[in-house]
């Protein structure tokens, strides 16, 4: 049965509410879970399909036909779309991973953005320009990207899309940038960009945290640090995993190449305890109280799927667990978590 409190609605005067749509939802063949994306979300971003491997596979073939799907229902229902993502440094097609030298991947980045770009030109509201170049220890990451262009392949990128698309806004989004090496690293990223005039109009915190310990003092300090730059901050990708890491000394052995699928680490293939039922609740309570308290610096909250079961986080880092991240459980039922969303709201 359908829950009368919407999301979209009940946030309305805050920031969008968003989710990411994968490939059967794009053709809306997951009817249940297409209801609730018209319910409850006012902005989507597809999950894969605006990826380079997925709509640039070869150098001069573009595969739009998914993609225009997903901007046409988001047209259609009044539904903010943004494009995810130009430059990535994973998801790019051999062709590409193999260039090596300068002028030929130049070409590319030119080709790719403004052909993507300017195709949805007045259509996406908004681009996801660059993403995750940063390593975790602030360096910018060794990708192609840098390796063959250098530092300022970054500022070209939003150069590009800029003039591609240029009522499009402008993100550059990345995970863990809350935290205070890659919020420093991020920061001063954001300054090189808008110190060589070119445009940036937010940031995107991804949000794929674990409900057990949300990093809600960096996740505040950051939406603080982030907006005095003078842009909007987004929460891109959130969903709070309930498994245990099987990076802890104590579960796994990192060294193993493949991690284990065992009763350790997918203990719950039947059903959330309680327990970790509330442990989720009071955590997606806690950010929403927090988002709410910054209501004026954040544009969008997005949700990484629309339920459960289609949720990256069964499969990475080991394939095949159950993990319950997200606000509608595996039925389409909304779950504790989605009321204690809805309830921050009420206070
Ligand atoms: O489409 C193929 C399909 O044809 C093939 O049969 C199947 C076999 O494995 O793979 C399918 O592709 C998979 C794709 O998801 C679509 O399901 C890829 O293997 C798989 O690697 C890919 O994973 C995605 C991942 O990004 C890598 O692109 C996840 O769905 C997606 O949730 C995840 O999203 C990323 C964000 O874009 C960036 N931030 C991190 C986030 C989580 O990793």
């Amino acid at each position: 049965m359908a829950q009368k409190e919407s999301l979209k609605e009940v946030f309305k005067n805050d920031f969008l509410i968003g989710t990411a749509l994968n490939s059967f939802q794009i053709q809306q063949k997951d009817t249940a879970a297409n209801r609730l994306v018209l319910q409850h979300f006012n902005a989507i971003t597809p999950e894969n399909s605006m990826k380079a491997t997925h709509l640039h596979p070869q150098w001069d073939k573009y595969n739009f036909t998914l993609s225009d799907q997903l901007v046409a229902y988001g047209r259609q229902h009044n539904i903010k779309i943004n494009g995810h993502t130009l430059i990535w440094h994973s998801q790019l097609p051999a062709y590409v991973k193999n260039l090596n030298n300068a002028d030929s991947l130049k070409q590319y980045m030119k080709d790719h953005i403004s052909t993507l770009a300017g195709h949805y030109k007045g259509k996406v509201f908004s681009w996801d320009v660059v993403n995750e170049a940063l390593e975790g220890d602030g360096s910018l990451r060794k990708s192609i990207f840098l390796k063959l262009l250098g530092d300022d392949y970054i500022i070209d990128a939003f150069r590009l899309t800029q003039q591609a698309a240029p009522d499009a806004e402008l993100y550059y989004n990345d995970y863990n940038i809350e935290g205070l090496t890659k919020r420093r690293a991020a920061i001063a990223l954001i300054k090189k960009i808008q110190a060589a005039g070119v445009r940036i109009d937010g940031i995107g915190v991804q949000g794929h945290w674990a409900a057990v310990h949300v990093p809600l003092a960096d996740i505040e300090q950051s939406i603080q640090e982030f907006s005095a730059l003078g842009i909007k901050v987004m929460f891109t990708e959130l969903d709070l995993t309930v498994l245990p890491s099987p990076y802890k000394r104590d579960v796994v052995d990192v060294s193993q190449r493949t991690l284990p699928n065992t009763p350790a680490t997918n203990p719950w293939p039947n059903g959330l305890p309680d327990f970790k039922q509330a442990e989720l609740s009071k955590s997606y309570e806690d950010l929403f109280k927090l988002f709410l308290k910054y209501k004026d610096k954040i544009g969008r909250i997005t949700f990484w799927g629309v339920h459960d079961g289609q949720s990256w986080l069964n499969n990475f880092p080991i394939a095949g667990r159950t993990n319950y991240p997200l606000l509608f459980d595996r039925s389409y039922q909304p779950k504790p978590a989605f009321y204690a969303v809805i309830a921050t709201h009420h206070r």
